[in-house]
């Protein structure tokens, strides 16, 4: 297993529509135990394959954060229904230094392939655990957290976080 590096908005790979993956094959299991070790490693409660650089429609979510504890791992996921709404603090991995309140469903089912039950799968999920699927399924869409504010908001938090991002990227080349 390895730790993979963890790709920074605004690289394009964040930006658009993942793959659909057609079958699950050696290399995408050996993706997903890398993704669950990089997110582990972080540390993190999701990733997606987009955020390391694989733009393929694929997760993985742990939300209590703690190695292996309720790992799960789903392939072509899809929100299906969702109710409610509940206003919550999201970061993101790809987008370091940021955290804001996100609207989202309060409740949602998930639709996917569990490449561990080897099977088609639904999920029922509330709490921090909807709210993870919804954050990550958006990278598989080219959405960020950022982009689910109103355009103000929006605007405001991205230009915050590329200059932060600026004066970070200075800070690691003057350590080389
Ligand atoms: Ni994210």
């Amino acid at each position: 297993m390895a730790i993979l590096p963890i790709v920074k908005y605004p690289a394009p790979v964040l930006k658009r529509r993942a793959e659909e993956i057609k079958k699950v094959t050696k290399e995408i299991r050996r993706l997903i135990d890398n993704m669950a070790e990089t997110m582990y490693d972080a540390p993190g409660v999701g990733l997606a394959a987009p955020q390391v650089g694989e733009s393929l429609r694929l997760i993985v979510v742990d939300p209590t954060g703690e190695e292996a504890k309720e790992l799960i791992a789903l392939v072509n996921p899809e929100v299906i229904a969702g109710e409610g709404e509940i206003i919550g603090e999201e970061g993101c991995l790809s987008v370091p230094g940021v955290r804001c309140d996100v609207k989202r469903w309060a409740k949602v089912k998930v639709k996917g392939y569990d490449p561990f039950k080897e099977k088609m799968v639904e999920i029922e999920a509330k709490d921090l655990l909807a709210r993870i699927f919804q954050h990550e399924i958006d990278h598989l869409n080219g959405l960020i957290f950022l982009d689910r504010l109103g355009r103000v908001k929006r605007e405001l938090y991205k230009r915050r976080y590329l200059k932060h991002l600026k004066e970070l990227e200075k800070k690691s080349n003057n350590s080389k």
